[in-house]
């Protein structure tokens, strides 16, 4: 049996785990990344919102705090990616609109503004008529919403194909092979079997395998909390040149309860999600879960239904009981855990990737990682976190 071995092994090539990898590489360490399809998870579906003000929920503070840290490193991130790969990444700082439809709506929206605002961020408040003066496509019964300047936008994709690029130049082993098993040996992370039967080895091992993380064979139990699948339906709209610009920005809205979005790129891609399905690793386009975003999306943009349909996909969140990462060493000695990011995976990627590098480099947690670390699940919080 043919064995390899490396500094570092992660398991799971997805946009977190090339980072890390892309992060880790540069500090001089040697890298193997095991995924049959690197750059292919859950960024491949997402819309790339970048927006940890607009998508704050109570009580999600610590995630705010490391969203805000994510963002505000990633123009420098996506330079650098660029540099490094050669590759565009469609990152486009272009501020984020959030409006409401209906009184309850606006009630909604109005609240999470009157958050904002004792957290001291930066969001502005504005009239049905100012919120189309931003957007003139907007319905007319749009009733009021609010201005988040530094909310901003990257395409998943693009970040995906520019990190297995820098990757490879920057050294990294990419084999295209799932892991079939982690490897324990004397209480401790060893490395993994690989499905095409290859056996890698390594000092250290990171678990960045998105919403399969929690199934790896080998892993011992409560090591991880659970990390279970949230499915996200997406559609991708095409904006011909006669209708540009359709959007200027990333339009969020509360319909009737529902949360939708759209991402307009600068490439006159046009991108409508999402639901939140918790329908275990089903990825199936249902026709319910499309009429419903176009449904919305219409109420929204009237418009709408004269762009061209291209694309229908559906991916899976990874998500943790808090629905916040989990970052930095587990209770497994040599494994590490970069996973469990839920809605906030492309947003998280450049923290991440710095925050573990660190921690891989050089063995200490950097500060802004330890609330996020997997032990905050002891047995009796997990317990109360799935209650
Ligand atoms: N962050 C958007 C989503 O998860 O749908």
């Amino acid at each position: 049996m043919a064995r390899t071995h490396a500094d570092v092994l992660i398991v799971g090539g997805g946009i977190i785990g090339l980072a890390v990898a892309w992060r880790t590489a540069q500090r001089g360490l040697a890298v193997t990344v095991l995924d049959p399809d690197p750059g292919h998870g859950a960024a491949q579906v997402a819309a790339g919102m970048l927006a940890p003000v607009t998508e704050l929920q109570y009580g999600e503070e610590p995630l705010l705090r490391l969203g805000m840290a994510s963002n505000a490193r990633y123009a420098d991130f996506a330079a650098e990616l660029e540099q490094a790969s050669g590759l565009p990444t469609g990152y486009r700082a272009c501020g984020t609109l959030a409006v409401a439809l209906d009184a309850d709506d606006r009630a909604e929206l109005r609240e999470l503004y009157d958050f904002h605002q004792r957290l001291g961020l930066d969001s502005g408040w504005l009239t049905g008529r100012e919120c189309r003066r931003l957007e003139p496509m907007l319905a007319p019964s749009v009733r009021g919403g609010l201005h988040v300047a530094d909310d901003h936008q990257v395409d998943g994709r693009r970040v995906g194909a520019a990190l297995v690029a820098a990757c490879r130049r920057a050294g990294v082993t990419l084999v295209a092979s799932a892991a079939a098993r982690l490897t324990v040996a004397d209480g401790r992370a060893v490395g993994a079997l690989a499905e095409d039967g290859t056996e890698f080895t390594a000092d250290q091992v990171v678990l960045a395998a998105g919403s399969r993380s929690h199934l790896l064979p080998g892993l011992p139990d409560g090591v991880l909390p659970p990390v279970r699948p949230v499915k996200g339906q997406v559609l991708r709209l095409r904006v011909p040149p006669v209708y540009a610009p359709f959007l200027s920005r990333n339009l969020r809205a509360v319909v009737r309860g529902r949360h939708i979005y759209l991402v307009p790129r600068a490439d006159g891609e046009l991108v409508i999600g999402a639901t939140v399905e918790e329908l275990g690793h089903d990825t199936t386009v249902t026709a319910g879960g499309v009429y419903e975003l176009l449904r919305d999306a219409h109420e929204l943009l009237p418009g709408i239904t004269e762009l061209p349909l291209v694309e229908t996909g559906a991916g899976l969140r990874p998500g943790s009981p808090d629905n916040a990462p989990l970052l930095g060493p587990t209770a497994l000695p040599g494994l590490v855990a970069a996973t469990g990011h839920y809605r906030n995976g492309v947003l998280l990627t450049p923290v991440t990737g710095d925050l573990v590098a660190e921690y891989l480099a050089t063995g200490r947690l950097p500060e802004p990682a330890v609330p996020f670390l997997p032990s905050r699940f002891t047995r009796d919080t997990l317990q109360e976190a799935l209650r």
